[in-house]
């Protein structure tokens, strides 16, 4: 009872900040849809985790491994929230010893937790050879954090709120060739955030924008999705620009406040007019952490990324491209 999955990160183009309020919280059931495009780091990084999980009764207790460090508390919690379900819904009682590895810095805004719990869910899936479609894995691996729920599809995804564990999954809007977007990543700063997404979640209801903030999501994940279908750039670009704004406006009136933002975040924000009349057709979105994402059509995109090599603070850039679906693979990892 052995498998193993590699799953790609994501960006949120509409975003999940704040779990809705009448549900068990370690649901993740969202307040709002989101939308997302799965990416595939064009250099030597892709932005992906690699997970090996086996379960047999020759082990004594469960062991979860990251990037070689044995995982506890709240992060073995997260992991026995996604396995835990499925281990008994196949009426399996074995242990199980779980190895994953990603190819990028965990916890740096740049969305491991979305591949780590896809790649979770999909290896544990198979591990206890469940049949399963994309949409019932998505389920399981939200359990773990719920933009995970997103990177099972490849392409731009569309993740239905819902109201329960069986209607709160995440179906592809499209493959990655019928939408022309990649986008670059700025890193300003590599370390560990001060206050984790699964954490902040727990604020958003208490920020006088939120209620706000959930309508306009529910309205612009409906007409991004329209969007990306038309094959229309500017109006994607312009409309998840907007949205991040609106969550970190969110974030930084809720109780308490989170400001992601450094001064090199904002230099990049204020540096979008002038690249824009340069030429470069180019938006930004920005996660819970100081980094930035630009998108721009496929052709623009080494120019962009000389662009904002250039700009005070920007240590490394990442090119990135739409991935294809998150999948299991036989290369294992024990
Ligand atoms: O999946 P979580 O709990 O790490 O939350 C993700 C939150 C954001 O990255 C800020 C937005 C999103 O929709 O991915």
């Amino acid at each position: 009872m052995k498998a193993s999955a590699i799953a790609h990160s994501n960006i949120a183009l509409i975003k999940y900040w704040g779990r809705a309020q009448d549900h068990d919280p370690t649901l993740n059931i969202p307040s709002n849809d989101s939308v997302s495009m799965t990416k595939y780091g064009l250099d030597d990084i892709h932005l992906q985790t690699h997970t090996t999980i086996e379960f047999s009764n020759y082990y004594e207790e469960d062991t979860a491994h990251l990037d070689g460090e044995v995982l506890s508390g709240r992060h073995r919690d997260r992991i026995l929230r996604v396995i835990d379900p499925l281990r008994k819904y196949a009426g399996v009682d074995s242990k199980f010893k779980m190895m994953s590895k990603n190819d990028f810095p965990t916890e740096a805004g740049l969305a491991s937790s979305s591949s780590g719990f896809a790649a979770l869910a999909i290896a544990t899936v198979n591990a206890l050879n469940l049949d399963f479609t994309k949409e019932e894995i998505s389920k399981y691996a939200r359990l773990g954090s719920g933009s995970a729920a997103r990177s099972i599809h490849g392409g731009f995804v569309y993740w239905n709120k819902g109201d329960s564990h069986d209607t709160s999954f995440a179906h592809q809007i499209c493959d990655p060739e019928e939408f022309d977007m990649n986008a670059v990543i700025a890193i300003v700063h590599e370390g560990k955030k001060e206050v984790t997404s699964d954490v902040g979640h727990n604020f958003a209801h208490t920020s006088p924008f939120d209620e706000v903030r959930i309508r306009k999501s529910e309205e612009q994940a409906q007409e991004i999705k329209k969007a990306i279908l038309d094959d229309d750039f500017t109006t994607v670009g312009k409309i998840a620009e907007e949205n991040c704004k609106y969550m970190h406006a969110v974030m930084m009136t809720s109780t308490p406040p989170l400001f992601y933002w450094s001064p090199e975040t904002l230099r990049l924000i204020r540096s979008t007019p002038e690249m824009r009349q340069e030429g470069l057709d180019c938006y930004f979105t920005i996660d819970a952490g100081p980094n930035v994402h630009y998108f721009c059509r496929p052709e623009t995109m080494y120019d962009l990324q000389k662009a904002l090599e250039k700009i005070e603070g920007v240590r490394k850039t990442i090119p990135v491209k739409p991935a294809n679906d998150s999948h299991v693979t036989e290369r294992h990892l024990l």
